[in-house]
């Protein structure tokens, strides 16, 4: 049996679709496991449930450091646990280019938008406010660029009359704890050579 890509989930609040990952990884035969559970805020409550979990966890607070020293020693933290594909699950902060540069290719992000519309924050009301007809989420790989870089697998809902920002962002969760542990497993099954690679080859290093 080929070996589980080891996953580095990072986090920086409530940490549900890295639960989703999670739950999704001990449901069946996967191509991931995750190897570690890095934050950015010690107080972040996903990391209850990695403790609950039983994985290994890194959490350290940002605040008073340059953002690439910080990334500088969650890179050498994720390393030490041999971490061969990171996911990022409302990590909230951005990544110093040369961190993107290191992984490059190796890091998805789940973004609640149907991107490329609505990258950023408050992505829902936004939506709303302009009248669009579809929200949703998009699983996607990191550039350097915000919220950009293919898009690996979407899922679209129809936004109904007087939904608020805060109840479609509840149904585009469930949609986002839908699609992301497939998504992963697609990728992680195509740097094994398992699954056609559903976005560009320059992405499997
Ligand atoms: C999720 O909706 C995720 O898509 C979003 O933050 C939330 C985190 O929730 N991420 C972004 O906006 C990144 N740009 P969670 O901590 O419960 O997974």
């Amino acid at each position: 049996m080929a070996e589980k890509v080891r996953v580095g989930v990072l986090i920086s609040g409530r940490g549900s679709n890295f639960v989703a990952l999670e739950e999704w990884n001990r449901r069946g035969d996967r191509a991931y496991e995750i190897a570690l559970v890095a934050s950015n805020d010690p107080d972040a409550r996903g990391l209850m449930a990695a403790k609950i979990f039983g994985l290994r966890i890194w959490a350290k607070s940002h605040k008073g450091m340059e953002r690439a020293a910080f990334d500088m020693l969650m890179d050498a933290e994720l390393r030490r646990h041999n971490v061969q594909v990171l996911a990022l699950a409302g990590y909230m902060r951005l990544l110093s280019p040369e961190f993107i540069r290191a992984w490059e290719g190796r890091i998805l992000n789940i973004h609640p938008s149907l991107l490329p519309a609505y990258k950023g924050l408050d992505t829902h009301r936004r939506a709303i406010e302009a009248g669009e007809s579809f929200a949703g989420c998009s699983v996607h790989v990191v550039t350097e660029e915000l919220d950009d870089g293919p898009v690996l697998a979407q899922a679209k809902l129809r936004i109904r009359p007087n939904e608020t920002p805060e109840i479609l962002a509840q149904r585009v969760l469930k949609e986002e704890h839908r699609i992301y542990p497939e998504a992963l497993d697609t990728f992680c099954r195509t740097l094994r050579g398992e699954a056609q690679p559903t976005i560009s080859s320059d992405l499997k290093k």
